[in-house]
């Protein structure tokens, strides 16, 4: 698929496939287009040429909640609570709004702890989300991304601002929700060694095209890759 943006092609005729329960990774310079990929497949925006298909359905054209719906779902670059909503009613709002086929309010409400449990929230779901750290507010993303009941989760960044340890407790959630629920996990990261340890695969984005698609080994031994984050044959 291809996204413009005025003169500007963000994404450029990129070709990648997602198979179930995988994990994987994308990443790429400042401006590679890693985001407006992400926008593309969930429909915040409709790419002027190509085709995004999930499950054989055809995207382009859906609105962002049509495609929740389908299955996907997603946690943002700097993520996004509702602050004013207790920790609980924030993963609420993905069982009742992300899904098909969503319970009462009241149901939904008694199986959302399930995800608070599931991430280590359980003893915050009644504190507001404005009161959470960064680190525990990408976990609140997550249990509300997972309680849309998706098939395919969209995350963007989960380590910046975060230290050592803390990215490490996500990562490993990240991969406990491929393993323990079957989701298939698409993740742009800047920081190297977290998306190099817990991916299956790994593709490169740089000024809008792939440039390299493998495994962490094979990226991190490709030349064009270095090439893109250090500027040039000689750095
Ligand atoms: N809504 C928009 N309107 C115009 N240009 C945009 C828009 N969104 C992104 N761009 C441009 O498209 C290019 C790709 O941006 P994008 O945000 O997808 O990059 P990214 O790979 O996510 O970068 P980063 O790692 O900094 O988050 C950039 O040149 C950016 O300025
Ligand atoms: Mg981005």
């Amino acid at each position: 698929m291809t996204k413009r943006f005025g003169g500007l092609t963000a994404v450029d005729k990129v070709d990648l496939s997602i198979d179930d329960g995988e994990i994987i990774g994308l990443i790429g310079p400042n401006g590679a287009g890693k985001t407006t990929l992400f926008n593309s497949i969930a429909g915040v925006y409709t790419p002027e040429e190509g085709s995004i298909t999930f499950d054989g359905t055809e995207l382009v054209g859906k609105a962002p909640h049509e495609i929740a719906r389908q299955g996907i779902t997603r946690t943002f670059q700097t993520a996004r609570t509702f602050n004013e909503s207790t920790v609980v009613d924030n993963v609420l709002a993905g069982a009742m709004f992300g899904r098909k086929n969503s319970g009462s309010l009241e149901e939904e409400r008694e199986n959302v702890w399930e995800y608070l449990e599931f991430l280590g929230l359980e003893d915050k779901g009644n504190e507001d989300a404005s009161s959470l750290t960064i680190a525990h507010r990408k976990q609140l993303e997550l249990a509300r991304a997972l309680a849309s009941e998706p098939k395919l989760i969209l995350v963007d960044e989960i380590g910046s601002g975060l230290t050592p340890t803390e990215l490490d407790e996500l990562s490993r959630n990240l991969q406990r929700t491929r393993d323990e629920f079957g989701i298939s996990v698409f993740w742009i990261e800047h920081v190297m060694d977290a998306i190099m340890n817990a991916t299956d695969r790994i593709i490169v984005l740089n000024q809008g095209q792939k440039i390299a698609e493998g495994s962490p080994s094979q990226i991190q031994q490709n030349r064009q890759v270095a090439d893109a984050y250090l500027g040039g044959a000689e750095a």
